[in-house]
Protein backbone atom coordinates (compact mmCIF):
# COMPACT_ATOMS: atom_id res chain seq x y z
CA UNK A 1 0.00 0.00 0.00
CA UNK A 2 1.50 2.97 -0.66
CA UNK A 3 1.41 5.97 1.55
CA UNK A 4 -1.00 9.09 1.51
CA UNK A 5 0.28 12.26 0.63
CA UNK A 6 0.62 15.21 2.60
CA UNK A 7 -0.26 14.12 5.84
CA UNK A 8 2.31 15.48 7.90
CA UNK A 9 3.62 18.79 8.85
CA UNK A 10 7.07 19.66 7.41
CA UNK A 11 9.15 19.95 10.15
CA UNK A 12 12.19 22.01 10.45
CA UNK A 13 15.64 20.58 12.22
CA UNK A 14 16.85 22.52 15.07
CA UNK A 15 19.48 24.97 14.76
CA UNK A 16 22.66 25.05 16.41
CA UNK A 17 24.48 28.38 16.75
CA UNK A 18 28.60 28.07 16.05
CA UNK A 19 29.34 30.99 17.74
CA UNK A 20 28.35 32.97 20.73
CA UNK A 21 27.76 36.93 21.51
CA UNK A 22 30.67 38.16 24.03
CA UNK A 23 30.79 41.62 24.31
CA UNK A 24 28.80 42.54 20.90
CA UNK A 25 31.54 40.32 19.23
CA UNK A 26 31.18 36.86 17.28
CA UNK A 27 33.53 34.27 19.16
CA UNK A 28 34.15 30.92 18.34
CA UNK A 29 32.50 27.91 20.38
CA UNK A 30 33.06 24.24 20.64
CA UNK A 31 30.36 21.95 20.13
CA UNK A 32 30.29 18.15 20.23
CA UNK A 33 28.03 16.36 17.87
CA UNK A 34 27.18 12.70 17.94
CA UNK A 35 26.04 10.16 15.76
CA UNK A 36 23.53 7.97 17.42
CA UNK A 37 21.25 4.69 15.91
CA UNK A 38 17.39 5.68 17.03
CA UNK A 39 14.13 5.84 15.19
CA UNK A 40 12.41 8.51 13.15
CA UNK A 41 8.67 8.37 12.18
CA UNK A 42 8.97 9.48 8.17
CA UNK A 43 4.87 9.02 8.02
CA UNK A 44 1.76 9.11 9.93
CA UNK A 45 1.15 5.27 8.92
CA UNK A 46 4.86 3.87 8.88
CA UNK A 47 6.19 2.29 11.65
CA UNK A 48 9.64 3.95 13.35
CA UNK A 49 12.61 3.49 11.44
CA UNK A 50 15.85 2.52 12.82
CA UNK A 51 18.32 5.50 11.78
CA UNK A 52 21.86 6.37 12.31
CA UNK A 53 21.25 10.03 12.77
CA UNK A 54 23.59 13.53 14.17
CA UNK A 55 22.67 15.36 17.08
CA UNK A 56 23.90 16.72 20.88
CA UNK A 57 22.73 13.73 22.16
CA UNK A 58 20.98 10.45 21.30
CA UNK A 59 17.19 12.21 22.24
CA UNK A 60 17.51 14.80 20.04
CA UNK A 61 19.14 13.17 17.14
CA UNK A 62 17.24 13.82 13.98
CA UNK A 63 16.57 13.11 10.36
CA UNK A 64 17.98 15.58 8.78
CA UNK A 65 20.54 16.40 11.65
CA UNK A 66 20.30 20.04 13.25
CA UNK A 67 20.93 22.85 11.57
CA UNK A 68 24.51 24.55 11.83
CA UNK A 69 24.87 28.56 11.58
CA UNK A 70 28.19 29.16 11.74
CA UNK A 71 29.39 33.17 11.76
CA UNK A 72 31.82 34.31 9.01
CA UNK A 73 35.35 34.71 9.74
CA UNK A 74 34.16 33.11 13.30
CA UNK A 75 36.30 29.29 13.44
CA UNK A 76 34.13 26.66 14.85
CA UNK A 77 35.03 23.59 16.35
CA UNK A 78 33.63 20.33 16.19
CA UNK A 79 34.26 17.11 17.94
CA UNK A 80 32.26 14.46 15.62
CA UNK A 81 31.53 11.71 18.07
CA UNK A 82 30.85 8.24 16.96
CA UNK A 83 27.89 6.28 18.53
CA UNK A 84 26.89 4.04 16.26
CA UNK A 85 26.00 0.01 17.21
CA UNK A 86 28.17 -3.04 16.20
CA UNK A 87 26.41 -3.81 12.90
CA UNK A 88 25.27 -1.06 10.14
CA UNK A 89 21.60 -1.29 9.74
CA UNK A 90 21.92 -1.31 5.72
CA UNK A 91 23.73 -3.94 3.41
CA UNK A 92 27.80 -3.04 3.12
CA UNK A 93 29.98 -4.78 0.73
CA UNK A 94 33.21 -5.79 2.05
CA UNK A 95 34.58 -6.89 -1.81
CA UNK A 96 34.84 -3.03 -3.05
CA UNK A 97 37.43 -0.85 -1.19
CA UNK A 98 36.00 0.01 1.85
CA UNK A 99 36.81 0.62 5.82
CA UNK A 100 36.77 -2.21 7.22
CA UNK A 101 37.55 -2.39 11.27
CA UNK A 102 38.61 -5.53 12.84
CA UNK A 103 36.91 -4.72 15.99
CA UNK A 104 33.38 -4.09 14.63
CA UNK A 105 31.51 -1.33 14.60
CA UNK A 106 30.18 1.52 12.01
CA UNK A 107 33.09 3.59 10.36
CA UNK A 108 32.39 7.26 9.84
CA UNK A 109 33.65 10.43 8.57
CA UNK A 110 32.05 14.02 8.55
CA UNK A 111 32.92 15.91 5.94
CA UNK A 112 31.82 19.94 5.84
CA UNK A 113 30.58 19.48 2.09
CA UNK A 114 31.55 22.74 0.65
CA UNK A 115 33.87 23.99 3.34
CA UNK A 116 36.83 25.63 2.74
CA UNK A 117 38.95 24.16 5.60
CA UNK A 118 42.32 22.93 6.51
CA UNK A 119 42.86 18.95 4.93
CA UNK A 120 43.07 17.47 8.27
CA UNK A 121 39.50 18.78 8.95
CA UNK A 122 37.98 17.73 5.93
CA UNK A 123 37.18 14.56 6.45
CA UNK A 124 38.84 12.18 4.28
CA UNK A 125 37.25 9.15 3.21
CA UNK A 126 40.26 7.46 5.09
CA UNK A 127 40.18 9.23 8.31
CA UNK A 128 37.40 7.05 9.15
CA UNK A 129 36.89 6.48 12.80
CA UNK A 130 34.34 3.52 14.98
CA UNK A 131 32.52 4.08 18.63
CA UNK A 132 34.95 5.77 20.97
CA UNK A 133 37.13 6.16 18.36
CA UNK A 134 37.96 2.13 19.40
CA UNK A 135 39.65 1.99 15.59
CA UNK A 136 40.35 4.32 13.14
CA UNK A 137 41.49 4.43 9.34
CA UNK A 138 45.18 5.36 8.51
CA UNK A 139 44.76 8.90 8.00
CA UNK A 140 42.81 9.61 11.42
CA UNK A 141 44.74 12.64 13.06
CA UNK A 142 42.47 14.44 15.41
CA UNK A 143 39.00 14.07 16.92
CA UNK A 144 37.92 17.65 16.59
CA UNK A 145 37.84 19.61 13.31
CA UNK A 146 38.61 23.59 12.91
CA UNK A 147 35.99 25.06 10.25
CA UNK A 148 37.59 28.86 9.86
CA UNK A 149 34.43 29.88 7.84
CA UNK A 150 36.52 32.31 5.92
CA UNK A 151 34.71 31.67 2.61
CA UNK A 152 31.93 33.84 1.65
CA UNK A 153 28.42 33.39 3.28
CA UNK A 154 26.15 30.69 1.32
CA UNK A 155 25.11 26.98 1.74
CA UNK A 156 26.71 24.20 2.81
CA UNK A 157 25.70 20.74 4.59
CA UNK A 158 27.88 17.82 6.36
CA UNK A 159 27.21 14.35 5.59
CA UNK A 160 29.06 10.93 6.30
CA UNK A 161 32.17 10.57 4.11
CA UNK A 162 33.54 6.91 5.19
CA UNK A 163 35.47 4.68 2.48
CA UNK A 164 33.21 2.31 1.03
CA UNK A 165 30.58 3.34 3.38
CA UNK A 166 29.31 6.87 2.11
CA UNK A 167 26.30 5.47 0.12
CA UNK A 168 24.96 3.20 3.42
CA UNK A 169 25.48 6.07 6.16
CA UNK A 170 23.55 9.02 3.77
CA UNK A 171 20.70 6.81 3.45
CA UNK A 172 20.68 5.84 6.71
CA UNK A 173 20.95 9.23 8.13
CA UNK A 174 23.95 10.76 8.29
CA UNK A 175 23.92 14.33 6.90
CA UNK A 176 22.50 17.91 7.96
CA UNK A 177 22.66 21.48 6.59
CA UNK A 178 24.92 24.31 7.55
CA UNK A 179 25.11 27.88 6.63
CA UNK A 180 27.94 30.24 6.78
CA UNK A 181 26.22 33.68 7.32
CA UNK A 182 28.40 37.45 6.94
CA UNK A 183 25.28 40.06 8.10
CA UNK A 184 27.51 43.09 6.09
CA UNK A 185 26.25 41.16 3.32
CA UNK A 186 23.03 39.26 4.71
CA UNK A 187 21.33 41.98 6.08
CA UNK A 188 21.55 44.96 3.54
CA UNK A 189 19.26 42.34 1.37
CA UNK A 190 16.44 42.03 3.54
CA UNK A 191 15.43 38.82 2.26
CA UNK A 192 12.90 36.68 4.38
CA UNK A 193 14.58 35.76 7.89
CA UNK A 194 14.14 33.85 10.64
CA UNK A 195 10.72 32.01 10.73
CA UNK A 196 10.24 32.66 7.07
CA UNK A 197 14.14 31.32 6.25
CA UNK A 198 13.33 27.40 5.71
CA UNK A 199 15.77 24.67 4.94
CA UNK A 200 14.05 21.86 2.55
CA UNK A 201 15.95 19.11 2.43
CA UNK A 202 14.56 16.76 -0.04
CA UNK A 203 15.77 12.67 -0.07
CA UNK A 204 14.28 9.61 -1.48
CA UNK A 205 14.05 6.47 0.27
CA UNK A 206 12.68 3.15 0.18
CA UNK A 207 10.74 1.67 3.47
CA UNK A 208 9.96 -2.13 4.11
CA UNK A 209 6.45 -2.42 5.68
CA UNK A 210 8.24 -2.75 9.12
CA UNK A 211 9.54 0.60 8.79
CA UNK A 212 12.65 -0.14 7.93
CA UNK A 213 14.91 1.71 5.34
CA UNK A 214 15.14 -0.57 2.24
CA UNK A 215 18.06 -0.96 0.21
CA UNK A 216 18.74 -3.71 -1.84
CA UNK A 217 20.90 -6.70 -0.68
CA UNK A 218 21.32 -8.84 -3.43
CA UNK A 219 23.62 -8.18 -6.24
CA UNK A 220 23.33 -8.69 -10.32
CA UNK A 221 26.88 -9.94 -10.17
CA UNK A 222 27.16 -11.80 -6.88
CA UNK A 223 29.94 -13.43 -7.82
CA UNK A 224 32.01 -10.85 -7.85
CA UNK A 225 30.58 -7.99 -5.41
CA UNK A 226 27.54 -9.77 -3.16
CA UNK A 227 25.86 -6.64 -3.47
CA UNK A 228 26.48 -5.10 -6.95
CA UNK A 229 23.08 -2.68 -8.13
CA UNK A 230 22.50 0.57 -10.00
CA UNK A 231 21.77 3.46 -8.75
CA UNK A 232 20.07 3.66 -5.55
CA UNK A 233 16.70 5.13 -6.35
CA UNK A 234 13.54 5.44 -3.76
CA UNK A 235 9.98 5.25 -3.70
CA UNK A 236 9.06 7.82 -1.60
CA UNK A 237 10.16 11.52 -1.31
CA UNK A 238 10.96 12.57 2.25
CA UNK A 239 11.56 16.47 2.67
CA UNK A 240 13.18 16.79 6.60
CA UNK A 241 12.60 13.56 7.41
CA UNK A 242 9.04 13.10 6.32
CA UNK A 243 7.57 11.69 3.42
CA UNK A 244 5.22 14.20 1.06
CA UNK A 245 4.61 16.99 3.96
CA UNK A 246 3.01 19.91 3.99
CA UNK A 247 3.62 22.93 5.42
CA UNK A 248 1.34 26.11 5.89
CA UNK A 249 2.20 29.55 4.78
CA UNK A 250 1.32 32.76 4.72
CA UNK A 251 0.65 35.19 1.98
CA UNK A 252 3.82 36.52 1.53
CA UNK A 253 7.58 35.57 0.63
CA UNK A 254 9.64 32.76 2.36
CA UNK A 255 13.40 32.04 1.84
CA UNK A 256 13.71 28.50 0.81
CA UNK A 257 17.53 26.49 1.13
CA UNK A 258 16.71 23.48 -0.86
CA UNK A 259 19.29 20.73 -1.02
CA UNK A 260 18.83 17.17 -2.71
CA UNK A 261 20.66 14.61 -0.31
CA UNK A 262 19.20 11.87 -2.48
CA UNK A 263 22.31 9.36 -2.87
CA UNK A 264 21.38 9.44 -6.89
CA UNK A 265 18.15 11.12 -7.82
CA UNK A 266 17.82 14.32 -9.70
CA UNK A 267 14.84 16.73 -9.34
CA UNK A 268 13.52 19.21 -11.47
CA UNK A 269 11.18 21.20 -9.24
CA UNK A 270 8.43 23.73 -9.91
CA UNK A 271 5.42 24.81 -8.80
CA UNK A 272 2.05 23.47 -9.24
CA UNK A 273 0.26 26.85 -9.97
CA UNK A 274 2.80 28.67 -12.35
CA UNK A 275 4.77 30.51 -9.43
CA UNK A 276 8.26 31.12 -10.20
CA UNK A 277 11.48 30.76 -7.77
CA UNK A 278 13.22 33.76 -7.05
CA UNK A 279 17.00 32.09 -7.13
CA UNK A 280 19.25 34.32 -4.92
CA UNK A 281 22.50 32.07 -4.96
CA UNK A 282 23.71 28.14 -5.27
CA UNK A 283 25.31 25.45 -2.83
CA UNK A 284 28.55 28.06 -2.28
CA UNK A 285 27.51 31.71 -2.85
CA UNK A 286 25.04 34.40 -3.66
CA UNK A 287 24.51 35.25 -7.34
CA UNK A 288 25.31 38.50 -8.56
CA UNK A 289 21.36 39.21 -9.02
CA UNK A 290 18.55 37.34 -8.46
CA UNK A 291 16.93 34.87 -11.18
CA UNK A 292 13.29 34.36 -12.24
CA UNK A 293 12.47 31.14 -13.15
CA UNK A 294 9.86 28.10 -13.45
CA UNK A 295 12.46 25.27 -12.75
CA UNK A 296 15.45 24.38 -10.94
CA UNK A 297 17.25 21.09 -12.23
CA UNK A 298 19.14 20.02 -8.99
CA UNK A 299 21.27 17.13 -8.73
CA UNK A 300 22.42 14.97 -5.91
CA UNK A 301 24.11 17.56 -3.35
CA UNK A 302 23.32 20.70 -4.81
CA UNK A 303 21.48 23.39 -3.22
CA UNK A 304 19.54 26.30 -4.58
CA UNK A 305 18.63 29.30 -2.33
CA UNK A 306 15.18 30.65 -3.48
CA UNK A 307 12.52 33.08 -2.46
CA UNK A 308 8.84 32.12 -3.37
CA UNK A 309 6.19 34.62 -2.58
CA UNK A 310 3.06 33.03 -2.18
CA UNK A 311 0.88 36.48 -1.89
CA UNK A 312 1.16 36.06 -5.91
CA UNK A 313 -0.47 32.65 -5.87
CA UNK A 314 -3.67 31.97 -8.03
CA UNK A 315 -4.86 29.27 -5.73
CA UNK A 316 -5.01 28.76 -1.99
CA UNK A 317 -2.41 25.37 -2.45
CA UNK A 318 0.46 24.73 -4.78
CA UNK A 319 2.76 21.70 -4.70
CA UNK A 320 5.98 21.23 -5.20
CA UNK A 321 6.99 18.89 -8.44
CA UNK A 322 9.37 17.12 -9.68
CA UNK A 323 9.51 16.47 -13.62
CA UNK A 324 13.03 15.03 -13.25
CA UNK A 325 13.34 11.55 -15.40
CA UNK A 326 15.59 9.08 -13.60
CA UNK A 327 17.93 8.26 -14.14
CA UNK A 328 18.82 11.81 -15.24
CA UNK A 329 18.16 13.02 -18.28
CA UNK A 330 17.22 10.03 -20.09
CA UNK A 331 15.66 8.27 -17.57
CA UNK A 332 12.07 7.08 -16.28
CA UNK A 333 9.77 9.66 -16.38
CA UNK A 334 8.62 11.03 -13.17
CA UNK A 335 5.52 13.03 -14.63
CA UNK A 336 1.95 11.88 -13.25
CA UNK A 337 3.46 9.41 -10.60
CA UNK A 338 4.26 9.60 -7.00
CA UNK A 339 7.96 10.57 -7.56
CA UNK A 340 6.52 13.71 -9.55
CA UNK A 341 5.51 15.15 -5.89
CA UNK A 342 7.49 16.63 -3.50
CA UNK A 343 5.13 18.60 -1.07
CA UNK A 344 2.17 20.66 -0.62
CA UNK A 345 2.30 24.92 0.96
CA UNK A 346 -1.51 25.29 1.88
CA UNK A 347 -1.67 29.22 1.94
CA UNK A 348 -3.50 31.14 4.57
CA UNK A 349 -5.98 33.60 2.88
CA UNK A 350 -5.51 36.81 4.40
CA UNK A 351 -2.80 38.48 3.61
CA UNK A 352 -0.14 39.45 6.17
CA UNK A 353 2.43 42.56 6.06
CA UNK A 354 5.85 41.75 4.76
CA UNK A 355 8.41 43.62 5.29
CA UNK A 356 11.40 41.52 3.16
CA UNK A 357 12.43 42.18 -0.24
CA UNK A 358 13.71 40.01 -3.34
CA UNK A 359 16.94 42.20 -3.80
CA UNK A 360 17.90 44.35 -6.57
CA UNK A 361 21.56 43.42 -6.77
CA UNK A 362 23.37 40.96 -4.46
CA UNK A 363 27.29 40.42 -4.56
CA UNK A 364 29.96 41.31 -7.16
CA UNK A 365 31.92 38.31 -7.08
CA UNK A 366 29.45 35.58 -8.04
CA UNK A 367 30.75 36.76 -11.52
CA UNK A 368 33.24 34.96 -13.28
CA UNK A 369 36.28 36.75 -14.09
CA UNK A 370 38.00 34.74 -16.52
CA UNK A 371 41.17 32.85 -15.57
CA UNK A 372 44.53 34.51 -16.72
CA UNK A 373 46.71 32.86 -20.12
CA UNK A 374 48.73 31.54 -17.88
CA UNK A 375 46.21 29.77 -15.90
CA UNK A 376 46.24 25.70 -16.55
CA UNK A 377 43.96 23.86 -18.48
CA UNK A 378 43.10 20.15 -17.90
CA UNK A 379 41.24 17.69 -19.68
CA UNK A 380 39.03 15.40 -16.66
CA UNK A 381 37.47 12.71 -18.88
CA UNK A 382 34.66 10.48 -17.00
CA UNK A 383 33.59 7.35 -18.73
CA UNK A 384 32.49 3.69 -17.97
CA UNK A 385 34.55 0.92 -18.18
CA UNK A 386 33.55 -2.90 -17.63
CA UNK A 387 36.80 -5.73 -16.80
CA UNK A 388 36.71 -8.59 -19.61
CA UNK A 389 36.11 -10.69 -15.94
CA UNK A 390 32.48 -9.18 -16.15
CA UNK A 391 33.36 -7.02 -13.57
CA UNK A 392 30.52 -4.36 -12.89
CA UNK A 393 31.04 -0.88 -14.83
CA UNK A 394 32.98 1.05 -13.43
CA UNK A 395 32.90 4.89 -13.53
CA UNK A 396 36.80 5.83 -13.57
CA UNK A 397 38.23 9.91 -14.04
CA UNK A 398 41.14 9.47 -16.70
CA UNK A 399 40.84 5.61 -16.74
CA UNK A 400 42.59 6.47 -13.06
CA UNK A 401 41.24 5.20 -9.55
CA UNK A 402 41.41 7.01 -6.10
CA UNK A 403 44.44 4.95 -5.46
CA UNK A 404 46.55 5.97 -8.14
CA UNK A 405 49.13 8.77 -8.34
CA UNK A 406 47.29 12.65 -8.07
CA UNK A 407 47.62 14.12 -11.68
CA UNK A 408 45.65 17.11 -10.56
CA UNK A 409 48.24 19.11 -8.38
CA UNK A 410 46.95 23.20 -8.41
CA UNK A 411 48.98 25.63 -7.00
CA UNK A 412 47.07 26.71 -3.72
CA UNK A 413 45.37 30.73 -4.89
CA UNK A 414 45.43 29.39 -8.83
CA UNK A 415 42.37 29.84 -11.04
CA UNK A 416 42.08 27.10 -13.28
CA UNK A 417 40.24 25.84 -16.33
CA UNK A 418 38.52 22.48 -16.46
CA UNK A 419 37.18 20.79 -18.97
CA UNK A 420 35.15 18.03 -17.73
CA UNK A 421 34.14 15.56 -20.64
CA UNK A 422 31.36 13.12 -20.15
CA UNK A 423 31.28 9.96 -22.12
CA UNK A 424 28.73 8.01 -19.72
CA UNK A 425 24.82 8.21 -20.56
CA UNK A 426 23.88 10.20 -17.54
CA UNK A 427 24.61 13.14 -15.95
CA UNK A 428 27.23 13.33 -13.13
CA UNK A 429 27.47 15.60 -10.83
CA UNK A 430 31.04 16.42 -10.24
CA UNK A 431 32.12 17.90 -6.70
CA UNK A 432 35.15 19.32 -5.70
CA UNK A 433 36.67 19.67 -1.78
CA UNK A 434 38.06 22.77 -0.92
CA UNK A 435 38.14 24.71 -4.71
CA UNK A 436 34.71 26.47 -5.49
CA UNK A 437 33.54 26.22 -9.71
CA UNK A 438 31.58 28.00 -12.01
CA UNK A 439 30.87 26.26 -15.34
CA UNK A 440 30.87 29.01 -17.86
CA UNK A 441 30.67 26.65 -21.52
CA UNK A 442 28.62 23.76 -22.01
CA UNK A 443 29.63 22.26 -26.10
CA UNK A 444 28.20 18.68 -27.92
CA UNK A 445 30.99 16.20 -28.42
CA UNK A 446 31.34 15.14 -32.79
CA UNK A 447 32.56 11.70 -33.67
CA UNK A 448 31.67 10.71 -30.34
CA UNK A 449 32.43 6.69 -30.64
CA UNK A 450 35.83 7.58 -32.31
CA UNK A 451 36.73 10.14 -29.04
CA UNK A 452 35.35 7.16 -26.84
CA UNK A 453 37.45 4.27 -28.43
CA UNK A 454 40.27 6.86 -28.44
CA UNK A 455 40.36 7.79 -24.88
CA UNK A 456 39.67 3.62 -23.89
CA UNK A 457 42.95 2.84 -25.46
CA UNK A 458 44.93 6.33 -24.57
CA UNK A 459 43.31 7.38 -21.53
CA UNK A 460 44.58 10.93 -23.05
CA UNK A 461 41.92 13.50 -24.10
CA UNK A 462 44.83 16.11 -25.81
CA UNK A 463 46.19 12.67 -27.86
CA UNK A 464 42.64 12.14 -28.54
CA UNK A 465 41.98 15.61 -30.45
CA UNK A 466 39.21 16.43 -27.78
CA UNK A 467 39.69 19.55 -29.54
CA UNK A 468 38.23 18.42 -32.78
CA UNK A 469 35.48 16.92 -31.12
CA UNK A 470 34.35 19.50 -28.86
CA UNK A 471 32.83 21.90 -31.26
CA UNK A 472 29.07 20.67 -31.35
CA UNK A 473 26.22 22.67 -30.72
CA UNK A 474 26.54 24.64 -26.99
CA UNK A 475 23.76 24.40 -24.27
CA UNK A 476 23.58 27.63 -22.25
CA UNK A 477 24.62 27.43 -18.85
CA UNK A 478 21.25 28.05 -16.63
CA UNK A 479 21.61 31.81 -15.05
CA UNK A 480 20.72 30.89 -11.37
CA UNK A 481 23.94 28.62 -11.90
CA UNK A 482 26.08 31.76 -12.70
CA UNK A 483 28.02 31.49 -9.44
CA UNK A 484 30.13 29.93 -7.18
CA UNK A 485 29.11 26.15 -6.64
CA UNK A 486 31.05 23.18 -5.73
CA UNK A 487 28.64 21.14 -7.50
CA UNK A 488 28.69 20.89 -11.26
CA UNK A 489 26.16 19.25 -13.55
CA UNK A 490 28.10 17.49 -16.53
CA UNK A 491 25.98 16.78 -19.24
CA UNK A 492 26.42 13.37 -21.07
CA UNK A 493 28.11 13.65 -24.44
CA UNK A 494 29.68 16.94 -23.60
CA UNK A 495 32.23 18.96 -22.62
CA UNK A 496 31.53 21.31 -19.49
CA UNK A 497 33.90 23.69 -19.44
CA UNK A 498 34.28 25.12 -15.52
CA UNK A 499 36.40 27.72 -13.94
CA UNK A 500 38.04 26.31 -10.84
CA UNK A 501 39.42 28.68 -8.20
CA UNK A 502 41.70 27.32 -5.41
CA UNK A 503 41.66 30.46 -3.60
CA UNK A 504 38.56 32.76 -1.53
CA UNK A 505 36.19 34.51 -4.25
CA UNK A 506 35.27 37.16 -2.76
CA UNK A 507 38.49 38.54 -1.99
CA UNK A 508 41.04 36.83 -4.37
CA UNK A 509 43.11 36.16 -1.10
CA UNK A 510 45.03 32.88 -0.64
CA UNK A 511 43.32 30.24 2.03
CA UNK A 512 44.81 31.51 5.75
CA UNK A 513 45.90 27.85 6.51
CA UNK A 514 48.34 24.93 5.07
CA UNK A 515 46.11 23.68 2.27
CA UNK A 516 49.06 21.18 1.22
CA UNK A 517 48.96 18.65 4.09
CA UNK A 518 48.07 15.35 4.33
CA UNK A 519 45.61 13.70 3.96
CA UNK A 520 44.72 16.51 0.92
CA UNK A 521 41.69 16.90 -0.89
CA UNK A 522 39.68 14.92 -3.27
CA UNK A 523 37.03 15.31 -6.15
CA UNK A 524 34.50 12.84 -7.09
CA UNK A 525 31.09 12.60 -8.93
CA UNK A 526 28.56 12.20 -5.83
CA UNK A 527 26.26 10.34 -7.41
CA UNK A 528 26.85 7.63 -4.14
CA UNK A 529 25.30 3.86 -5.70
CA UNK A 530 24.98 0.44 -3.80
CA UNK A 531 27.87 -1.02 -5.39
CA UNK A 532 30.03 2.40 -4.95
CA UNK A 533 33.88 2.15 -4.24
CA UNK A 534 32.58 5.34 -3.42
CA UNK A 535 30.52 8.03 -4.83
CA UNK A 536 30.28 6.97 -8.59
CA UNK A 537 31.61 3.61 -8.35
CA UNK A 538 35.67 4.51 -8.76
CA UNK A 539 35.21 7.94 -10.07
CA UNK A 540 36.84 9.79 -7.32
CA UNK A 541 40.78 11.38 -7.54
CA UNK A 542 43.27 13.20 -4.90
CA UNK A 543 44.42 16.70 -5.68
CA UNK A 544 47.13 17.92 -4.32
CA UNK A 545 47.34 21.11 -3.95
CA UNK A 546 51.36 22.49 -3.56
CU1 LIG B 1 29.43 15.97 -0.46
CU2 LIG B 1 33.22 14.50 -1.06
O1 LIG B 1 31.32 15.19 -0.69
Amino acid sequence: ASLQLYVDPLPQMSTIKGFSMKGGNPSSVNLTIGMYQTTWKFHRDLPPTPVFVYGTSAENATFPGPTIIARHGVPLYVKWENHLPDQHILPTDNTIPTAIPTKGGVPTVVHLHGGVHPPQSDGSAFAWFTRDYKEVGPKWTQTTYKYPNVQPPGNLWYHDHALGLTRANLLAGLLGAYIIEKPEIDDPMDLPCDNDDLHLIIADRSFNADGTLYMNSTGNVPSIHPEWQPEYFGEVITVNGKAWPFLNVSRRRYRFRILNSSNARYLKLSLSNGLPFYVIGSDGSYLAAPVTTPTIVLSPAEIADVVIDFSDSPTPCVELLNSGPYPYPNGISTIGTLLGKVMIFHINSEKVFDNSTIPEKEVAYANVTMPEPTTKTRYIVLYEYTTPSGEPTHLYINGLRLEDPATETPKSGATELWHVINLTPDNHPLHMHLGMMQAINITELVGYQQFFDCMTQLNDAVKCNVTDHAVGKTLPVPEYEKTWKNVVKIEPGYMTSIVVAFKLVDTNQTYPFDATADPGYVYHCHVSIPLSFFFCETGMRVISIS
